[in-house]
């Protein structure tokens, strides 16, 4: 019989997925090389939040800051996206994973950012998995654009001002009707959140770990998992009064 501990599966998990770059700087390869085994990296990572029923899976793929990164290194960032939304997308649609791109999509050449749309619409009615592919996001953004759009609304008349609450402004945020972020987990051994997901992790239990994104598999999950199955989420209660509510 499952333990209590081993049955508190995150209902959301998101990731940093940093370094790839200095995987491949270890082994004297480009850069680009790190990235490309990154995305193993991801189809690992999204097999196994299907396997142990995470309802959903959001990733950090390319920050508004990424922008600045050398133009070769974020050419072949964007010649590797183009070319996992032409590999993946059939399978993960297969495996009933519901695809959706956060950010300023915007940004991207039209031939990227209509196959994002494509997948996007492509894989809607899927339940097993929603994997959200964080692109050109910045956390600082995801407010910013929140208070705009409710600003517009109360300037249409559509809301009172007053009515401006958590809840309101959490449905205009990006992963909006999503489960709450149960596990922030970081890879590659900084200890930044780096400016993802700042609303939505609130309550996030944070995980870091030394291991380079591109060598992330099972075990490197299970324990992510096995320690968030152990710690006491409190929510601003004391632990006596988490006893007595259950
Ligand atoms: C950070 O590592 C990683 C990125 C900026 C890119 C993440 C992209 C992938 C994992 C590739 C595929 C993704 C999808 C969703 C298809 P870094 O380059 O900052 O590493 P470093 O800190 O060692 O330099």
């Amino acid at each position: 019989m499952e333990t209590d501990a081993a049955s508190r599966i995150p209902r959301h998990i998101a990731i940093v997925m940093d370094g790839n770059g200095r995987w491949a700087e270890r082994r004297h390869l480009p850069r680009a090389i790190g990235h490309r085994e990154g995305q193993k990296a991801v189809r690992a990572a999204v097999e196994y939040c299907r396997r142990r029923g995470v309802e959903a899976l959001t990733l950090f793929a390319f920050s508004s800051e990424n922008w600045k990164r050398p133009e070769g290194e974020v050419g072949a960032l964007m010649q590797l996206f183009l070319k996992a939304l032409d590999r993946e997308v059939g399978e993960l649609h297969a495996n009933g994973v519901r695809i959706e791109f956060v950010g300023d999509l915007s940004a991207f050449a039209l031939e990227l950012s209509s196959r994002m749309h494509a997948a996007m619409e492509r894989t809607r009615e899927n339940s097993a998995l929603r994997l959200n592919v964080a692109v050109n996001y910045g956390g600082r953004w995801d407010i910013a654009n929140a208070a705009r759009s409710l600003a517009q609304a109360a300037v249409r008349g559509e809301i009172a001002a007053e009515a401006i609450d958590e809840s309101l402004f959490a449905q205009h945020a990006c992963l909006a009707g999503q489960p709450p972020v149960d596990l922030f987990i970081r890879t590659g051994g900084e200890l930044r959140v780096s400016n993802f997901l700042l609303w939505q992790i609130a309550y996030a239990e944070l995980h870091f770990t030394d291991a380079l994104w591109p060598d992330v598999d099972a075990d490197v999950l299970d324990a992510a998992l096995a320690e968030y199955a152990r710690r006491e989420r409190r929510y601003g209660l004391t632990s006596a009064q988490l006893r007595v509510t259950g």
